[in-house]
């Protein structure tokens, strides 16, 4: 050549090779979000401290099939992850607020491929979601397709639920578990939260609810009937 630049064929195909494989790579990332098949999923609801963690966790290592995914937990997961939403996610969580529901639904809808991807399963216990009007036009907004079987809404009076979650911070390390946050959570749990219930029970989802001021396994008694 008039430059002096040679072609080298093996230069041609480390490019050709490598640009493949960035191509595949992307394209099977996006088949697997996509091919995530309809999947059941059981909405786990209730004011902080309320149990449903502990129940869901029951339920997952006692039955066949059902995976428990904490909207909260993946929040959390994804503000120790350290990316751009992490302050963001901070904020809301230390101040007892709701985060916004497209980056929550974004964090169910990963960690239900997650959980797909790695063992095919389809049985979702959906703990502290939806939580708002907003959660609700997000789920529907991207993850409509899936079947609410039902809902499951612990009771607990608020004297019981404070107790609770003083307990639990004393070893939790949680940024939300004190008194100030705890109360900030109940007014958020009141006003954004029970009217989702009341908008299910209206709207001809069932809705079952379980007192859980009782001790975990009389509480999980009741759960499993349900199942
Ligand atoms: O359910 P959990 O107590 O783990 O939730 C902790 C916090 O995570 C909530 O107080 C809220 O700041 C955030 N969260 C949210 N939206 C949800 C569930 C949790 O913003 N649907
Ligand atoms: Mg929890």
């Amino acid at each position: 050549m008039a430059n002096g630049y040679t072609r080298c064929p093996f230069t041609y195909g480390l490019f050709l090779g490598t640009t493949a494989l960035f191509l595949y790579l992307g394209r099977r990332q996006k088949t697997k979000k996509t091919d995530l098949p309809t999947c059941d999923v059981v909405f786990v609801l209730g004011g902080p401290g309320a149990g449903k963690g502990t129940q869901c966790q029951l339920v997952q290592e006692r039955l066949d099939g059902w995976v428990h995914l904490s909207a909260g937990d993946l929040l959390r997961a994804e503000r120790n992850y350290g990316g751009k939403l992490c302050d963001l996610i901070n904020s809301k969580i230390a101040a007892g607020e709701l985060v916004p529901s497209e980056i929550t639904c974004k964090c169910l809808e990963n960690g239900m491929a997650r959980a797909f991807e790695q063992s095919g399963v389809t049985k979702f216990l959906v703990d502290g979601f939806p939580r708002s009007h907003g959660n609700m036009t997000a789920w529907a907004g991207t993850l409509a397709k899936h079947n609410i079987k039902f809902v499951l809404s612990f009771d607990c009076p608020e004297s019981v639920l404070e107790g609770r979650l003083l307990e639990r911070g004393k070893s939790s390390g949680r940024s939300d578990d004190n008194i100030d946050t705890i109360r900030k959570r109940f007014q958020t749990h009141k006003a954004e939260s029970l009217p989702i219930i009341q908008y299910f029970e209206n709207n001809g989802t069932t809705v079952h609810t379980i007192e859980s001021d009782k001790g975990v396994e009389q509480v999980y008694e009741k759960v499993v009937a349900l199942f």
